[in-house]
């Protein structure tokens, strides 16, 4: 009901609703409305409230709410039922229950803060109260469990699709980081729980330091935001729903053509790697040689000083 009122309330952003007509066209009464304005308010919600006249939004706060994100989404599954959380420990995590109890696929958890949020290889991964988009996106996809990876790359491309998007211009370090100024911005995290032919879910983990404002000393260097980059504040509700229309077009490649074409085009145009000498440890062993291609697999092709081409699925690189 709340977020019906909040609905409401954002059709008539001009002018006044009167309490009279909320009741009527959601059929509350009175007072439930008035406690609905109350618990809005306390949200962050500014609404101005006059007698005889009702109530009118004047401003929303900047949280990561189903009712702030779905008016800039145009996807028909992935967002379409977002939870939101104030502070949780990894919102890789809590997708990871839901996704286990049947929750189904293209719900998104979001949240404002992660107390315990992780990177790859046993990392922790820093997530500020209201200055990244820390989320995850639970997929039940009908491929092989081999294809997982291939999740990664679509969430790459959709994610530095939408920083472009924003007029920011995002680069693409593979197979999951995005990078500004040769710094990162964005790593993602994908987790699986499957047999041996059959994935019961995927778990796409985004980390994006959208409007931090200090780095420690010892990652400075390395990380860094988009504020940071480009010396304003960004809108996270206008990112968070680029990123999620762009998924849904990317990912339905994948589960109506099992290609990824379209994604491996962005990876490649705006791949940090390509065409420079890199530095990949993969698998405990550490190769050096110059980016060549992405297959079709998503896999990087590396030349080895001998000539040696080398395929690669997965890996930390620097460039
Ligand atoms: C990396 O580059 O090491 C991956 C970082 C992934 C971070 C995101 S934030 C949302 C989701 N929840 C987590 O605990 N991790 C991922």
């Amino acid at each position: 009901m709340k977020g019906k009122i909040l609905k409401l309330l954002k059709d008539n952003k001009e002018d006044f609703i009167s309490g009279e007509k909320i009741s009527q066209q959601l059929n509350v009464s009175r007072t439930s409305i008035w406690k609905y304005i109350k618990q809005l308010k306390e949200e962050g919600y500014n609404i101005e409230s006059v007698s005889r006249k009702g109530y009118r939004l004047i401003s929303s706060p900047d949280i990561l709410t189903s009712e702030e994100i779905t008016p800039y989404l145009n996807t028909e599954y992935i967002g379409r039922k977002i939870l939101h959380f104030d502070s949780i420990d990894s919102t890789n995590i809590k997708a990871k229950e839901f996704a286990q109890r049947g929750e189904e696929e293209g719900t998104v958890i979001i949240s404002e803060e992660q107390t315990k949020g992780r990177g790859r290889l046993g990392r922790s991964w820093a997530s500020p109260k209201g200055e990244g988009i820390w989320m995850s996106i639970i997929l039940k996809p009908n491929i092989n469990p081999m294809d997982a990876s291939k999740v990664t790359q679509i969430g790459a491309a959709a994610v530095c699709n939408s920083i472009n998007e924003m007029g920011i211009d995002a680069l693409i370090k593979w197979p999951n980081d995005i990078v500004l100024n040769r710094k990162k911005v964005c790593g993602i995290l994908t987790e699986m729980s499957a047999e041996l032919n059959i994935i019961n879910y995927i778990v796409i983990g985004i980390g994006i330091n959208a409007n931090i404002r200090k780095f420690p000393e010892d990652i400075k260097d390395m990380a860094t935001s988009l504020k940071l980059e480009i010396g304003n504040t960004i809108s996270r509700k206008k990112l968070v729903g680029k990123i999620l229309n762009n998924f849904e077009e990317l990912y339905n490649e994948l589960v109506n053509n099992n290609s990824i074409s379209k994604s491996l085009n962005i990876c490649r145009k705006k791949s940090i790697l390509l065409g420079n000498k890199v530095k990949i440890i993969s698998r405990n062993q550490e190769i050096i040689g110059k980016a060549i291609d992405i297959t079709n697999e998503g896999e990087l092709i590396i030349e080895t000083e001998n000539g040696k081409r080398e395929k690669l699925i997965s890996g930390e690189v620097s460039v």
